[in-house]
């Protein structure tokens, strides 16, 4: 079979396409034919040796994807050959075949397109647990949304509203917030403008909103919490800015507000009933049509350093994914 291998972190166009051993299944085992795997930043921290954990070289990226289950050990009763599944793995799943434990796949509801599988889990299980679990967002709440057209930005903004929110979405181009409008976000913002929290302050009625998701973190960040309303809760996603901001310790004070940590790699690990609630709502949206995952750019196998490349040059929207043929 055939995988991406990354040997060194040297740069995105010295990872290749590599000839690979057929993945044994152990006793236990899934063997998943991949439909598509999809990258986001993280992804594209780990090719580059730039992300907290390190993968020992070679190894191959991917941590999320579609498929179908090939085969299966003898003692696997949920999964059976021909089944469509998700998964998400530590990494791996760029390549045809990936062997895992069922407890890393779900079952694909029907008429699911791989490419809106493999781009589900990671990012509307981080934006749920952060608007459900962390902040309580209610019903006629307003919710900003920092780099609202990134992978878990509009993720988001997608569950904002199915929450019943009012969504505004900010991001730096006019493409980007055309976009986040396109999946429901009520209102925009260019939050590159020197003015954006005076814009952001008439949208609100003056009061600023309830509930801020940031993945940007840096300058930006700090500008928001201090535009957030009485009893606001600024959830702690990531810093795609590059910068980790230091926040004065006096405006939660001043707010009533709060900064409220997200991390999905802990989720089921330490809130494992939190975690098996939000997995089924997020399922049953998904299966019910409420919720359909945003599929960015899809790129040919082939061409998956175009995936990495984008993600690099923040113009990506949505999650970027890479297709089996
Ligand atoms: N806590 C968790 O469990 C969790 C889960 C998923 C992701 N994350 C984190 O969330 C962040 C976003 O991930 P993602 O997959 O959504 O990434 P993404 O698709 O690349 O989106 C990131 C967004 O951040 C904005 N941004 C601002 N400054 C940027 C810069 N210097 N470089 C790149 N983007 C910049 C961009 O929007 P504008 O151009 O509009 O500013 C971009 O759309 C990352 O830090 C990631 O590690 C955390």
């Amino acid at each position: 079979m055939k995988a991406v291998v990354v040997e060194n972190y040297d740069s995105i166009d010295g990872i290749s396409i590599k000839e690979m051993p057929m993945p044994d299944i152990p006793p236990g085992g899934v063997r998943v034919r991949i439909g598509a795997a999809a990258i986001g930043f993280v992804d594209g921290l780990k090719v580059q040796g730039l992300y907290q954990t390190k993968d020992p070289l070679p190894f191959v990226p991917g941590t999320e994807f579609a498929g179908v289950v090939e085969a299966a050990a003898g003692d696997v009763a949920t999964f059976k050959p021909g089944m469509p599944v998700v998964g998400m793995v530590r990494s791996g799943a760029l390549a045809e075949y990936i062997s895992v434990p069922p407890a890393a796949l779900k079952h694909l509801p029907p008429n699911i397109a791989f490419e809106a599988g493999a781009s589900f889990q990671a990012n509307y299980l981080t934006g749920l647990y952060a608007l459900d679990a962390r902040a309580e967002l209610r019903k006629g709440e307003t919710l900003l949304v920092l780099g609202a057209a990134g992978g878990v930005g509009i993720a988001a903004v997608q569950l904002g509203k199915l929450m019943g929110a009012k969504v505004i979405a900010a991001a730096s181009t006019h493409e980007k917030r055309e976009f986040a409008k396109g999946y429901g976000a009520d209102e925009t913002i260019d939050y590159t403008k020197a003015d954006w929290r005076d814009t952001l302050k008439g949208l609100t009625g003056g009061n600023g909103p309830d509930v801020i998701f940031d993945p940007v973190g840096g300058e930006v960040a700090l500008q928001a919490f201090r535009s957030i309303a009485w009893r606001g809760r600024h959830l702690v996603v990531g810093f795609a800015s590059g910068t980790i901001p230091a926040l004065a310790f006096n405006l939660p004070l001043l707010k009533g507000g709060a900064l409220l940590g997200v991390d999905l790699a802990q989720i089921q690990k330490r809130e494992p009933e939190t975690h098996t609630r939000l997995m089924a709502q997020l399922f049953d949206w998904l299966a019910s049509g409420r919720l359909s995952p945003v599929v960015g750019k899809v790129v040919p196998f082939e061409n998956f350093r175009e995936a990495f490349k984008t993600m690099q040059s923040r113009s990506a929207l949505g999650k970027m994914i890479v297709k089996f043929s």
